[in-house]
């Protein structure tokens, strides 16, 4: 017995694992271990031998299992605080920054203007950037040589037929000739082009939206109380809108309409420019002759059609100073646009 404790001793002390720890159990007290053998070997002895011969198994078998309990839960904490090691996560290091892209101002603007006309029944269509002449110009009544073609010096492609368009009124005949004589309503938000130099208040390239209604008995009042209604849901309800008389081409009568200063109410300011009038855009009643090149029968129906464009809108909206902020892409920028559009 002294042998076996001293054994035991010897490999308790040269165990430093659980498994090895778990071996050494089944080897001692497992179905067939050591000191399990010896309780079996009981039933050899007389009554006086087993009572001597079981106190002092008893004793060896405490031994193991206090050496045993001890150990396990020595290796267990062990085990535990090399875990804890290696999974250490220092809360004091510094996060990672995540950086959020924000929707473009113009198209800020673009989605407040179409959620309005959406509300009162409009469809958003498209047109392409790359243009017919024959859409661009003459079926809008600007025949070859028009004088009102030299006010929108154009950007041509292959030839005097193909160019980048001037306008989005196109989009107006393209419309019409696809409703083939139908009403409709519709609103077109896109890039226009035009050869003029870059400056704080001229870009080449610039964003405009077009309007058209057609059905019957449309007239001019109904013009105005849309525009009206859309400029007070662009600039506020105190706004109030002023239409005066124009010209162009495409609309007979024409207008060109500003809205009251939203800024500074009547006083003069440099939204305004001491004004306090703010100009929009131009519209009037489609002209017949737009009507009928197009398919629909003027005498039967009317329509009204407006363009104004989005960068003014968001100038004046949002102070912006200078068009070129809007295509420069400097992400401060953008920032300040994200943060004022809210
Ligand atoms: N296309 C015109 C421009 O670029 C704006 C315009 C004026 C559009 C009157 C219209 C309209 O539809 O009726 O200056």
């Amino acid at each position: 017995m002294e042998n076996i404790k001293n054994q035991m001793n010897d490999a308790f002390s040269s165990i430093n694992s659980l498994t090895d720890l778990e071996s050494l159990r089944v080897n001692y007290i497992g179905k067939k271990g050591i000191i399990t053998e010896m309780y079996s070997k009981m039933k050899e002895l007389s009554n006086e031998e087993k009572k001597e011969y079981g106190m002092k198994v008893n004793e060896l078998r405490d031994f193991f299992n206090s050496k045993y309990d001890l150990l396990k839960s020595e290796l267990n904490e062990k085990a535990l605080n090399e875990k804890l090691d290696s999974e250490m996560i220092d809360v004091t290091l510094p996060g990672y920054s995540f950086t959020t892209g924000s929707a473009h101002i113009l198209d800020k603007v673009i989605e407040e203007i179409e959620s309005f006309y959406m509300s009162m029944g409009y469809d958003v269509v498209e047109g392409p950037e790359v243009e017919k002449d024959l859409y661009n110009f003459e079926m809008l009544n600007l025949q070859k040589g028009h004088p009102a073609r030299d006010a929108q010096d154009t950007f041509y492609i292959s030839s005097d037929e193909i160019l980048l368009r001037s306008q989005t009124s196109p989009v107006q005949v393209r419309t019409m000739l696809e409703k083939k004589g139908e009403p409709f309503r519709i609103i077109c938000p896109g890039k226009t082009y035009r050869r003029d130099y870059d400056d704080a208040t001229h870009s080449h390239q610039f964003m405009q939206c077009e309007g058209m209604i057609v059905d019957k008995e449309i007239s001019l009042s109904d013009l105005k109380g849309t525009l009206d209604l859309m400029a007070k849901h662009l600039f506020g309800d105190n706004v109030v809108t002023r239409f005066r008389p124009s010209f162009y081409p495409f609309t007979e009568p024409s207008v060109e309409f500003d809205v009251s200063c939203f800024k500074c109410n009547g006083k003069g300011c440099n939204v305004c420019k001491g004004t306090t009038w703010i100009t929009i855009g131009g519209a009037g009643i489609v002209h017949p002759n737009v009507l009928n090149m197009a398919g629909y029968d003027s005498e039967k129906y009317t329509g009204f059609a407006f363009g104004f464009g989005i960068e003014r809108i968001a100038m004046v909206k949002y102070e912006v100073p200078d068009v070129r902020c809007f295509y420069t892409n400097d992400l401060r920028v953008c920032n300040e646009f994200e943060r004022r559009g809210e």
